[in-house]
Order: C-alpha cells, then sequence, then structure tokens
C-alpha cells in the first residue's frame, strides 16, 4: 500500500510540503482581494464564529451553498458597529462555492494532482462540496475550537475529508493548525443540522476534546496540503499577531456514502457538486 495511505489511516492525516506554486497562491490570493474589494460590508454583517456553543447562523451563512460570499470577524467592529480596520482586514472569510462558480478558484481546486491525493486518501469518487479562503486577520483572526469536519458534512459511512492549503507560513505565532494524531479513531461528539431556518448542534458522545499535551501544532511553510479525516479533532488559535495567516479549504465527500439531508450544505441539480478531475 502507498505509504501515505498508511501515515494517513494512523495518524489521521497528512503533510504535503511544496503542493502549490507561489505562483499558483499569488493567483488565488489576488482574486481573494478583489472578491472582497467588490463586497458591500455595508450591506452585510453576519459574523462567524464557531466559539458559541449555538453559532449564529442567520439566511446569509444558510444561503451561501451555492454562492460566493464574505463572513466578518467576530471582532471587526467596534460597539458602534463600526469598522475598526480597512475591510480587507476584516474579513473571516470568503465561501463557499468558489471551487465551482470562479475561474481562479476552480483552476486552484481541481487537477489530477489533487484527484491523485483524494484517491490515496480513499475517496473513490470524491465530491467536492465546500470551499473557504480562511484569513485569520492580523490581530483579530478568532479562535476555531476544537471540532471535527465530520460535524458539518454528515455521510455514512463518514467519509468527509479535508484539503487544507496554507497560503502563507502558519505557526504557533499566527494561528495555525492543532490536531489530536490518531484521534480520528475516537467518536463524532457533535453534528451540525438543519432546524427550520437555521441549524443547530446536536450533541452525540461527551468524549472530551483533546489536552494541549496530546494535541500537536501542524507548523508548516507556504504551500504546503494538509489533508486530513473528518474525525480528526482540530483547533486553531486566534491570532494576535500582526500577521495574517491565509489558509484555503476544501471539503469532499465520497458519492458512493450516503450524504445526510441534515446537512446545512446541499446542492440543488443547478450546481451539483463534483470531483477533483
Ligand atoms: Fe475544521
Amino acid at each position: 500500500m502507498d505509504s501515505r495511505s498508511t501515515l494517513f489511516q494512523e495518524q489521521g492525516y497528512l503533510v504535503l510540503p511544496g503542493f502549490k506554486s507561489a505562483q499558483a497562491m499569488q493567483a488565488l490570493r489576488d482574486r481573494a482581494a478583489q472578491i472582497i474589494d467588490a463586497f458591500d460590508a455595508d450591506a452585510h454583517r453576519t459574523i462567524f464564529t464557531t466559539n458559541e456553543q449555538q453559532r449564529q447562523v442567520d439566511a446569509y451563512f444558510m444561503g451561501s451553498a451555492d454562492t460566493i460570499r464574505c463572513f466578518f470577524e467576530e471582532e471587526a467592529f467596534d460597539a458602534q458597529g463600526r469598522l475598526r480596520q480597512d475591510k480587507a482586514l476584516s474579513i473571516n472569510k470568503i465561501g463557499h462555492a468558489m471551487h465551482d462558480l470562479d475561474p481562479v478558484f476552480a483552476a486552484f481546486s481541481h487537477g489530477p494532482e489533487l484527484a491523485e491525493v483524494a484517491g490515496a486518501v480513499g475517496l473513490a469518487e470524491p465530491l467536492v462540496w465546500q470551499s473557504m479562503y480562511i484569513f485569520k486577520q492580523p490581530g483579530i483572526g478568532g479562535e476555531v475550537r476544537w471540532h471535527q469536519d465530520a460535524s458539518f458534512f454528515d455521510t455514512v459511512p463518514q467519509t468527509v475529508t479535508t484539503f487544507w492549503f496554507a497560503l502563507e507560513d502558519a505557526d504557533r505565532g499566527n494561528g495555525c493548525l492543532w490536531v489530536e494524531p490518531g484521534g480520528h479513531r475516537g467518536p463524532l461528539r457533535e453534528r451540525f443540522v438543519v432546524q427550520g431556518a437555521g441549524a443547530t448542534i446536536e450533541p452525540l458522545d461527551a468524549t472530551p476534546w483533546p489536552e494541549t499535551g496530546t494535541a500537536v501544532p501542524l507548523e508548516v511553510a507556504a504551500g504546503t496540503l494538509v489533508v486530513f479525516h473528518g474525525l480528526l479533532p482540530h483547533y486553531s488559535a486566534a491570532n494576535r499577531s500582526p500577521r495574517s495567516r491565509h489558509a484555503y479549504t476544501l471539503h469532499a465527500t465520497d458519492a458512493r456514502a450516503r450524504y445526510s439531508p441534515r446537512n446545512w450544505l446541499q446542492r440543488g441539480p443547478g450546481l451539483p457538486a463534483r470531483g477533483f478531475r
């Protein structure tokens, strides 16, 4: 068996340095900057945070499955509701269908190299549901508490796999990923499901989240691809440094598994999820 497959099965993640070129990363960065530039900050003040037990989820978020929307950092505004800093330094993320709708993002998100890695980690028929450009802004980049991505993409059997691209060097100073090696063998602790017009977190298992002692920081250079299992617990701290920590993520499931109708992200017939090729 491929050594990457073995490693992925044992530790629940793979770190692949040098996966993306400086040129490809710059193109994505430039395109993200253009999207923010065109974004009307005053019209949309939805804040994205996973800190709250019950996430603030509104129609703006729920309607972002098949479009391209910008979400603010939680700490972007002052007490009067004004941006504390420039709009370009206030956005938490862009989501969730750039990989299908935007030519620059689509080029970054597809190709034989990605399809090959997907195959090596067990996705025989990948379907890429979601893309996110995550900024982790200097000074105000929010913490993302411990979670498992399978909470958001429930399939039977569990197949969701995360493709996390470092667009800048990520280290403990600017809020890199932390993971629990082998933690993907533990249970799914909670599930994020549609409820009425919004969504809610359904507790499933009381297994505690990893302690600092058992978690490891993934300090990686720009261009690195980190692939991780949907049950792998992961976390990233707030970014209080003067440096940003841009990353781009894709979430894929296997078409052979049953995709839950209770997942918040659904695609209609006009924009079906497709693979990496
Ligand atoms: Fe995650």
